[in-house]
């Protein structure tokens, strides 16, 4: 089986990114599971109840999340029922929501985690932790397990890829907004990428308007971070192919649209 990854998607612009490839990257690569990481996806903190439903309704299975879940106030009043919302499973544990949902497709279960980091991060339980008791619970239930693990450090992301090389099917990471190069298979069959990237505003700082970013760089002022509306936009994210009999990877593939890496059908 296939499972289509997308990384962090910003504002409008990465929602209509959403919108135009997602049905075009179905058709391409055929994959049985879409997964989104939303948490950037409302004006670029925090998503909403009806982006998160757009989501589901252009076929993703399962929404994670990351450092910015609470940011946009309106998920307090929908997470309870949203079922494919996945928050990181290392925050305080009387925090609402889920840090692990099972999606069935067919005959196949997937236990979809989300984690964030703790290297450059806010404080969190510790993710390695943390990570051992989700794995002991999800593989009562199926071997396909993908964790979306959300966090600032490269060195974080590859040790959590190698402590859990073997006990999960991939360790993917969010949250820098650029897509890192070292894509692959670990020894003993976990999909490993330390990031992802960001789908939104191509012609900005990490999917925020570039003068503002840059003003706080000049000035080291306060400066309020928005992305901006139009302009050009991209689109990051991985396909994994899945042995479903055992739940291992057999192939990580980087995805990135973008003027400069065109789309081919
Ligand atoms: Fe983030």
């Amino acid at each position: 089986m296939h499972i289509l990854f997308i990384g962090d998607v910003v504002g409008s612009m990465g929602r209509d990114m959403i919108k135009e490839y997602v049905p075009k990257l179905k058709e391409k690569y055929r994959p049985q599971m879409t997964i989104i990481n939303g948490e950037n996806a409302a004006g670029g903190k925090g998503i909403t109840e009806k982006i998160y439903r757009s989501f589901l309704e252009i076929g993703a299975q399962a929404i994670t999340m990351g450092n910015h879940t609470w940011d946009n106030r309106e998920i307090f009043e929908f997470i309870d029922q949203a079922k494919y919302l996945v928050r990181p499973a290392n925050f305080p544990e009387n925090n609402p929501g889920k840090g692990m949902v099972f999606v069935k497709i067919n005959d196949i279960e997937v236990a979809v985690i989300n984690l964030q980091g703790r290297t450059f991060m806010n404080p969190s339980d510790d993710p390695f932790i943390v990570i051992d008791g989700l794995v002991e619970e999800a593989k009562k239930r199926t071997d396909i397990i993908f964790v979306d693990f959300h966090g600032e450090a490269t060195s974080e992301k590859q040790a959590m890829g190698w402590y859990l090389d073997g006990k999960v099917t991939a360790v993917v990471g969010t949250h820098t907004h650029v897509q890192t190069a070292d894509n692959r298979i670990l020894p003993n069959g976990t999909a490993f990428m330390a990031d992802v990237g960001m789908t939104g505003p191509y012609d900005a700082i990490l999917g925020m308007q570039k003068e503002l970013v840059l003003n706080r760089f000049l000035t080291n002022l306060p400066t309020r971070f928005e992305p901006p509306k139009s302009g050009r936009a991209q689109l990051s994210g991985c396909l994994i192919e899945v042995d479903k009999k055992t739940g291992k990877a057999k192939k990580i593939e980087r995805i990135l649209i973008n003027d400069d890496h065109p789309f081919f059908s």
